[in-house]
């Protein structure tokens, strides 16, 4: 049976780091503040938000948190963003995605400052990504990377499939493992809803990141035996539950760990190092802002 990569734990280890990186700029006089935008009626994205709110309570950074309602005309999120932008009390600015269909979700991104850009995902942040030069490594690819690391998963020469070409996760994930970097030095293959053949490309993976968003589309059949496999997958499916529904990943969990060497289960995987690496890019900034050499964990 596969070893289960215990993303809460790893996750807390960066908190407390964070709480430290806090207490350092408490000393120098600042407190790094993070603010959450929504503008959105969608309650999985509100739960994110309000998850992240309460993070930042845990390790000390000031949360702020702006609604904007989903129907208001784009210049309404424009201008939360600008003032924001304008904030020395705010070092992190995050609109969380999706934004309606009526609002352009470039222009959104263009908007933030970059060096507040706490996500990454500002147009100069992706191109330093890319050019081995990252300022602000996005959360979710960033937080993976530190969960192979402190489970000894080695991506140097391995073979790593990427499945899903977001800008949220496919794209920088592939970016991060091509890097001639501590992390990266994977072979990596990205596939997607168009790849001919995912069987065949996964037979060879020692490495997969699940972020096709696609409920339990990966089995246990499909992967190398031993593969670290990585759900980046949080899908809502009906269940007979209190709430409704149950979460599952991108991977059907019971076939893969039978197969895998080290598999990240869902819930407790992927999703709290995303928002751990969200309170480091925080602290980052601040640190960047004011000086201070945080010691970033
Ligand atoms: N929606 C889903 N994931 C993310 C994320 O990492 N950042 C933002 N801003 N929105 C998201």
């Amino acid at each position: 049976m596969a070893e289960v990569i215990d993303g809460e734990a790893v996750a807390a280890e960066v908190r407390s780091g964070i709480a430290d990186c806090v207490d350092t700029l408490a000393s120098a006089g600042a407190r790094p503040g993070l603010a959450t935008v929504l503008m959105s009626d969608d309650s999985a994205s509100e739960t994110y938000v309000s998850m992240k709110q309460r993070d930042c309570e845990e390790v000390g950074i000031e949360g702020i948190h702006v609604d904007v309602d989903a129907d208001a005309p784009a210049t309404a999120l424009f201008d939360t963003i600008d003032d924001l932008n304008a904030r020395a009390d705010v070092h992190g600015v995050l609109v969380q995605l999706p934004v309606p269909e009526h609002v352009d979700r470039r222009a959104v991104l263009r908007r933030i400052d970059p060096e507040k850009d706490v996500d990454g995902f500002h147009p100069e942040n992706v191109g330093r990504l890319v050019a081995g030069d990252a300022r602000y490594k996005p959360c979710t690819p960033h937080g993976i990377q530190k969960l192979l690391a402190a489970y000894d998963i080695d991506t140097e020469g391995a073979d790593a499939v990427v499945i899903g070409r977001s800008d949220i996760v496919g794209k920088p994930m592939a970016n991060l493992l091509i890097q001639k970097a501590p992390g990266g030095n994977a072979t990596t293959t990205v596939c997607h809803s168009r790849t001919a053949d995912l069987e065949a490309k996964l037979a060879d993976a020692d490495i997969v990141v699940a972020a096709a968003g696609v409920p339990e589309f990966v089995d246990g059949s499909m992967l190398k035996p031993g593969a670290a496999v990585i759900d980046v997958g949080i899908n809502r499916v009906d269940a007979d539950t209190e709430k409704g529904y149950e979460l599952v990943g991108d991977v059907d969990y019971d076939s893969a760990s039978e197969v895998a060497g080290a598999i990240t289960p869902v819930p407790g995987g992927v999703g709290p190092m995303t928002r751990a690496m969200l309170l480091y890019n925080t602290v980052k900034s601040a640190g960047r802002r004011h000086g201070v050499d945080v010691t970033l964990p």
